[in-house]
């Protein structure tokens, strides 16, 4: 029973895995024209801001299912269903919506934010922290609703669920505070 109970924890931080690359790997790749082309709304706000650009989008995207490919790579030979990702095809849509769905999670929340009146890289404390993750759960909850239902929602599956809400703040700051080191944030949030 315990041991039932870590495996489905350990496999919902695992399937989180794309999603918990791709937000970050944006930071990385980050640069160039943003993806609302400098525009403002009439409020005045920008629609998204500098922090948002096509760059950061798409290479956030695509390390996500790169990590997303090394992780089915990796489990190929000890398990068909690659823990949790499935089989071919069904693998290969899974990843490919955790990926992009952090990143349009984290321009949904800087869209929010520019609307709250919130500038670029000041907190916003829950959205900056979830927005990537609520962007991936609901683009795999529409596309793949079977799939998220029993990893993650199902009973015993809803403590995966609950874990990946507990750990993904420290995650969250851990990776900001080490981004903010290498130079490669202006702030450690
Ligand atoms: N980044 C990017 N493109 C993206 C997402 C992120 O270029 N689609 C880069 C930007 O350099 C951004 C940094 O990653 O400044 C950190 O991302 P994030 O914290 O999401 O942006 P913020 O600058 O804090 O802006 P916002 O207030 O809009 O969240
Ligand atoms: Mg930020």
């Amino acid at each position: 029973m315990t041991s039932d109970i870590i495996e489905i924890v350990l496999m919902g931080i695992w399937l989180t895995i794309p999603a918990y690359v791709a937000n970050p790997s944006a930071v990385l790749f980050g640069g160039g024209t943003p993806m609302d082309f400098g525009k403002s709304l009439k409020s005045g706000e920008r629609i998204l801001g500098d922090g948002k650009t096509w760059r950061g989008f798409f290479g956030g995207t695509g390390s996500g299912i790169i990590i997303g490919l090394i992780q089915i790579a990796s489990s190929s030979p000890i398990d068909e269903d690659h823990f949790g990702f499935g089989k071919f095809p069904d693998f290969i849509v899974i990843i490919v919506i955790l990926a992009f769905g952090a990143l349009i999670g984290d321009v949904l929340g800087s869209f929010v934010k520019r609307r709250l009146g919130i500038k670029r890289g000041k907190k916003a404390p829950i959205l900056d922290q979830y927005d990537f993750l609520m962007g991936a759960w609901l683009l795999i909850l529409i596309f793949k609703t079977q799939w998220f239902l029993d990893h993650f929602i199902i009973w015993p599956a809803t403590l995966a669920l609950i874990t990946v809400i507990i750990l993904t703040p420290f995650l969250h700051r851990g990776v900001n505070v080490l981004g903010y080191k290498m130079g490669k944030k202006d702030v450690p949030w």
